[in-house]
């Protein structure tokens, strides 16, 4: 990669002006984990389709054809499965069914936010596990009585994943219910189905937000034992999944070939990134999602460089985490996006070496 070539993507770039300030113009989006590709075109034909006057009635509550397709990628029965607003909402109905108030919630820090934020709504106690290293399930996890457990793998947002042993010994050594955030199990190398099947008190949540190409939409999928999937189902609520949303998440899961197509150029990319990042001299997590973090010890650079990368057009997510200290999370775009990016952070790092 030189930077030449970075110059000429860049210049290839829709939309991009080399040097010009992106007020009024489009940044370049690498800051909440969208996947760049458009969902399959058997999604718009499915919307279209459903676009008619049928749209008065109320949607099927139980999103039923939704559950057995899902059901059939899976590998589960339709009773295995909840559909949901997103997995936003499926981690919703998941606490409001399983902890009451100043029931413990136990979660690693860093990890998703939201499940902080879910577990204060509900009044309960909150028990955190700093990840000191990143990757690895704090030993004290394991003797946690908490009624939840929140495991997001890969992790959020360091992309970082579990080993899947630690996994399974964190299922059977814990009292309560352990929920694995599967967002990104499509970009990673393994998931956790397998280990579903063989512990009764894991419960999964998937969403078409990520690999399918699909957050404005928002579907997401639970999938449990029928008796949590039960319990769930009585506190969300009755019509929690549009119509248009069901139609176009049948499409979508029709076409898991145009998902898998758009996760490996994903991946291929993901790759790319890394390594420009590293011949910077940037440390970053391993990733199995589709985004990846750098991590900067000294104090303030993250800051800066965030601000600069925004003047540049181009939007990333800043952090500032305990233990693990600042960061920048970067989403994995297109080809030319990514490239462009490293072309921009390298002359922000060290100028322009034309
Ligand atoms: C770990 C994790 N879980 C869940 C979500 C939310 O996904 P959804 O769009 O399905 O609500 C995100 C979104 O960024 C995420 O990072």
């Amino acid at each position: 990669m030189s930077i030449n070539y970075f110059r000429s993507a860049i210049e290839n770039m829709e939309g991009y002006v080399p040097g010009e300030q992106p007020i009024g113009k489009k940044f370049i989006k690498l800051n909440t984990n969208e996947n760049p590709y458009p969902p399959s075109p058997k999604v718009f034909d499915a919307v279209k389709a459903r676009l008619n006057e049928s749209m008065r009635l109320y949607p099927d509550s139980a999103m039923t054809k939704v559950k057995e397709k899902a059901a059939t990628i899976y590998g589960v029965d339709s009773g295995e499965i909840l559909v949901g607003n997103g997995s936003d909402d499926i981690l919703s109905i998941l606490i409001r069914t399983v902890v009451g108030k100043s029931d413990s919630v136990a979660l690693t820090e860093p990890t998703y936010s939201l499940y902080k934020t879910l577990a204060e709504i509900q009044e309960g106690r909150i028990e955190k596990y700093p990840l000191t290293e990143g990757v690895c399930i704090p030993e004290e996890m394991f003797s946690s009585k908490a009624k939840l457990v929140f495991l997001a793998r890969p992790n959020a947002p360091t992309g970082a994943s579990f080993a899947l042993d630690e996994v399974e010994r964190l299922a059977r050594s814990i009292k309560g219910v352990l929920l694995i955030d599967e967002a990104y199990a499509d970009f990673a190398d393994d998931n956790c189905l397998e280990l579903y099947r063989r512990c009764d008190n894991i419960v999964l949540s998937r969403t078409l937000s990520k690999s399918y190409s699909l957050a404005g939409i928002r579907l997401g999928l639970a999938i449990g034992r029928p008796e949590v999937i039960t319990q769930m189902t009585k506190v969300k609520d009755s019509y929690n999944v549009n119509a248009l949303t069901g139609a176009a998440a049948i499409a979508a899961l029709d076409d898991v070939d145009h998902m898998q197509k758009n996760v490996q150029i994903v991946k291929r990319d993901r790759a790319f990134l890394k390594v420009g990042l590293s011949r910077m001299g940037i440390e970053s997590f391993p990733s199995q999602a589709n985004f990846v973090m750098t991590r900067f010890a000294e104090n303030g650079k993250a800051k800066s460089i965030f601000s600069k990368l925004r003047e540049a057009g181009f939007l990333v997510r800043y952090f500032h985490l305990d233990y693990l200290g600042e960061c920048l999370r970067i989403t994995v775009g297109k080809h030319q996006e990514v490239v462009a990016f490293l072309d921009v952070l390298d002359k922000i790092l060290h100028g322009d070496r034309k």
